[in-house]
């Protein structure tokens, strides 16, 4: 049975039949990664914040990760029936409280609080989500943002956001940018085509000075390292690509040329004039952004494995130190084992079909992170009697230590009882 409350971050929440956070996901928000300067997480986070200093942001870093499903979805205008609000995808607290998605959930709370032009917000967000060395239910998402007051500005406005555009430092990034596209991603209304295009020219020079410094920093530690590899020798290409948000518009993504393939960075736009009303920015035009800090940590930092973030091992934590993007050197390769566990699903489905997502709970849950991936194998429809036969293969494999044969059949039927509980299936 559900227990009546749950407590997350020392506040005590009431449950209900929205409830779904697990047991293994409670323990992630203490650990606040992002905060540990000597993490690759949080020297990710020190080394944006560093290079924006002193250009008008303000640094919020201890945002806890339970937010209202209000900030999170409903201000930022996402449908109702938007799928990332169903319980398949987002870990609730209750029917009026969730772990927090991404980090504009605190762009209400943000834009109304804060005291400079604008704010970066760095911190742990949480999706249900497959299991598999680049997937996992918790990372990291670093925002920023910046307003200009037409109030403030008046007649003036244009001009301001001409100078702030001049004092962004410059980078010689090479810069892809196909020419606006006002039909396929319109500006507001409530903006002039002039304004919408300079407040885009900050946003991008800005996130082109952010991309330029991360990269750039990793490519000065390869070379300190010994490095020849051709790409070090390249000047840093970029490219934008259009995006959609519901809460900016217009929106794009940019992307970065690196080692062969374009790596798909940080999403951002022309913030929607209802958040900023909303947060009591009457007239007000500005930008946001959003940048996944774990892919972008585990590219960089050579982290084969998204769990490694999450070891509690001294040999991963000992490789790093602020300011410097070494690479991580494996400290052991231990071998993986699979187990399969096939079963007949019921033939009337009980109140919802299986979801992929749901088993990967119960597995997580049972066997934590010594649970490497689990994939879907088999499929097959019954001729005679109409049911489903499933069969997933689960890799069980640990950072730190080998495991052995009785240790994962334990597992393996831990996960297989737990699965014919939640899902009532017959195991085969
Ligand atoms: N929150 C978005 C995401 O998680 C990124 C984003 C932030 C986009 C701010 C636009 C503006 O993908």
């Amino acid at each position: 049975p559900k227990p009546k409350e749950i407590t997350v971050n020392g506040s005590t929440y009431a449950t209900d039949g929205w409830t779904n956070i697990s047991s293994s996901i409670l323990p992630l928000t203490d650990r606040k990664l992002h905060l540990d300067a000597n993490h690759p997480i949080g020297i990710l986070r020190s080394l944006v914040e560093k290079r924006f200093s002193g250009l008008g942001y303000t640094f919020y870093n201890e945002f806890q990760p339970v937010v209202t499903t209000h900030e999170n979805f409903d201000v930022l205008g996402f449908p109702k029936d938007h799928p990332g609000r169903s319980k398949s995808d987002t870990y609730y607290v209750n029917e009026t409280h969730l772990l927090r998605t991404h980090t504009s959930a605190h762009e209400l709370e943000c834009f109304t609080q804060c005291p400079t032009p604008g704010y970066f917000i760095s911190a742990d967000v949480y999706r249900r989500d497959e299991i598999d060395r680049t997937h996992y239910p918790a990372f990291h998402q670093m925002e920023g943002a910046r307003v200009w007051s037409r109030t403030e500005h008046g007649a003036g406005l244009e001009s301001k956001l001409e100078a702030d555009i001049q004092a962004i430092p410059k980078t010689d990034i090479i810069v892809e940018d196909p020419s606006y596209n006002a039909v396929t991603n319109p500006k507001q209304d409530f903006m002039t085509d002039r304004e919408a295009e300079l407040v885009g020219t900050h946003l991008k020079r800005t996130l082109e000075l952010l991309v330029n410094e991360v990269f750039n920093e990793a490519k000065e530690s390869a070379r300190l390292a010994g490095s020849q590899e051709p790409y070090l020798n390249e000047p840093l290409k970029v490219r934008w690509v259009e995006a959609y948000f519901p809460w900016t518009a217009p929106s794009w993504e940019i992307e970065v040329w690196w080692k062969g393939e374009w790596l798909e960075c940080c999403g951002c736009g022309v913030v929607r004039e209802q958040v900023l009303t909303n947060s009591g920015l009457q007239d007000t035009i500005g930008w946001a952004f959003g940048v996944g800090l774990d892919r972008i940590a585990m590219i960089l930092f050579g982290i084969p494995d998204i769990r490694l973030f999450w070891t509690l091992d001294e040999r991963f934590k000992l490789q790093f130190s602020e300011g410097k993007i070494t690479t991580f050197k494996p400290y052991s390769k231990y071998p993986g084992t699979t187990r399969d566990v096939s079963f007949w699903l019921p033939l009337a489905a009980p109140e919802a079909p299986l979801h992929e997502n749901d088993l990967m709970e119960i597995v997580r849950n049972t066997a934590g992170d010594l649970v490497e991936s689990v994939k879907l194998v088999d499929e097959f429809v019954h001729p005679k009697t109409g049911r489903v036969s499933q069969c997933y293969r689960v890799n069980y494999q640990s950072m730190d230590r080998s495991l052995t044969n009785e240790e994962i059949n334990v597992y393996q039927e831990m996960v297989r009882s737990e699965l014919a509980e939640a899902f009532q299936v017959e195991l085969r």
